[in-house]
């Protein structure tokens, strides 16, 4: 039995709801530039899935029968956004702030996709929104709301899609989806991890089937790291690599399954700042592989410096003698240099003791400003040089050990050193951060 149509005043308001004001504004100018061009526009996939969901619309994501790039350029002229075009697709994305907030939204020309083999990139061709919506994933994400000049929308549902979202199905819409395109391996993971839903069994047989061909093996790197980036940037991302472990595809994707994560990951959300996680989360991963599977992921991809920087880092991390005591010189000695991310996705799957100096590293020494700068220095009439150093060492130390603790302290203790220093006695920091 499929759900009866819900009527246009629903779904106004369903949308309504799900857009910020500002992004209301933004979609008004949208349609009202669409209509001046006479283009057809249509909100589709994301944006109307999720405000038939009851949840926030994060990034418009427009379709229009005719040149997208028209109706970009239309929208950057009139909200002062910053355009970018893309000529394969000939897509466009506009990049503004409106009310004080930032807004994306995506502008795509209808098309449909030819894949001329299994994981390659699509021949794409203008086309209607039918074929449009045709060429998609999932049936969740088939969904178009036709946008009227007078304000009315109008659904249009080919696939299903409705149905498919109100009782918390994952469809593809073909056998050859998969094939066409691997990534929507990871993709199905993401959605179904997000959004709680049940794969259905014919779909879940074609994922097998998917991960039997070995087809991730045979999509590009650059297409797989983008998907992993996404994934490490969902809500939950140990739901989604739980999901890709069962379905046996993290080895096609170089990375390996550890249950830890199910405690690690929630840990670090708990705790750390979200622009941190993904970070975080990629280094979690890596603890949990050998050094054989971490060098080959990468040398499989070609991994941004934050994350080369990370994969280089980590074994000298694994290398230190972390698991005795140590005080708090010792520790920002030992750790300085390295990533906060890796210190923190360290303390979160090591034993107490390594644990405890990790989180003392990070939560009260590193914190702690330092007492003096060089600019200080400087304006206290210490000519530049190597001295600097030693002497920021020397006074750090002091610090650390809990002998100089505020500023004042550490003038006098500067002073003490300047007057030794004129008396002729031989330069030697550590003696006086002794006093
Ligand atoms: N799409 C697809 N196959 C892909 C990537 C995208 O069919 N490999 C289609 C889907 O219909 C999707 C749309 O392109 O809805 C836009 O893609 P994207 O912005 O990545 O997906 P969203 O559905 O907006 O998902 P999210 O909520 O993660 O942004």
């Amino acid at each position: 039995m499929s759900l009866p149509a819900p009527d246009a005043e629903t779904l106004r308001q369903q949308l309504t709801q799900a857009l910020t004001p500002a992004a209301r504004e933004v979609l008004a100018l949208a349609i009202e530039r669409a209509a001046a061009l006479q283009l057809p526009l249509y909100l589709v996939g994301g944006p109307v899935r999720d405000a038939l969901l009851g949840l926030p619309i994060v990034e418009l994501d427009l379709v229009v029968e005719g040149d997208a790039w028209l109706l970009a350029e239309a929208l950057a002229s009139a909200t002062d956004g910053r355009l970018t075009q893309h000529a394969a697709f000939r897509t466009a994305t506009v990049a503004l702030e409106h009310q004080g907030q930032p807004l994306t939204i995506d502008v795509v020309t209808a098309r449909r996709e030819r894949y001329p083999a299994p994981a390659a990139l699509p021949i794409v061709e203008p086309a209607t929104i039918q074929e449009d919506l045709a060429r998609r994933d999932f049936t969740i994400n088939t969904l178009a709301l036709r946008l009227l000049p007078d304000g009315d929308v109008v659904l249009l549902d080919p696939f299903n899609g409705r149905e498919d979202l109100a009782r918390r199905r994952l469809r593809v819409l073909h056998d050859a989806s998969f094939e066409d395109d691997p990534t929507r391996i990871l993709r199905a993971a993401r959605f179904v991890a997000r959004l709680e839903l049940a794969v259905v069994p014919h779909t879940r047989r074609l994922i097998d089937a998917a991960v039997r061909q070995e087809l991730l093996l045979r999509t590009s790197p650059p297409r797989l790291l983008n998907e992993i980036w996404l994934l490490l940037d969902e809500p939950a991302p140990e739901r989604a690599l739980a999901l890709l472990h069962t379905w046996n595809a993290l080895p096609q994707l170089g990375l390996s399954w550890s249950p830890s994560i199910f405690t690690t990951f929630p840990a670090a959300r708990r705790s750390l700042a979200p622009q941190l996680l993904p970070q975080v989360y990629l280094a979690l991963l890596w603890l949990a592989m050998t050094p054989a599977a971490r060098q080959a992921f990468g040398e499989r991809y070609n991994l941004p410096a934050w994350a080369r920087t990370l994969a280089r880092e980590l074994p000298q991390l694994l290398a230190l003698p972390l698991d005795r005591p140590l005080d708090a010189v010792a520790l920002e000695a030992l750790l300085r240099r390295f990533p906060v991310a890796l210190l923190h996705a360290l303390a979160l799957s090591s034993p107490a003791t390594i644990q405890a100096n990790l989180r003392r590293y990070l939560d009260e020494i590193r914190p702690l400003p330092p007492l003096l700068s060089g600019e200080e220095l400087r304006a206290l009439g210490i000519a530049p040089g190597p001295t600097y150093g030693r002497i920021l060492r020397a006074l750090r130390q002091a610090q650390l050990s809990g002998m100089i603790t505020t500023r004042d302290e550490a003038l006098a203790w500067l002073e003490r050193l300047r007057d030794d220093e004129h008396a002729g006695s031989c330069y030697d920091p550590s003696r006086h951060s002794e006093v």
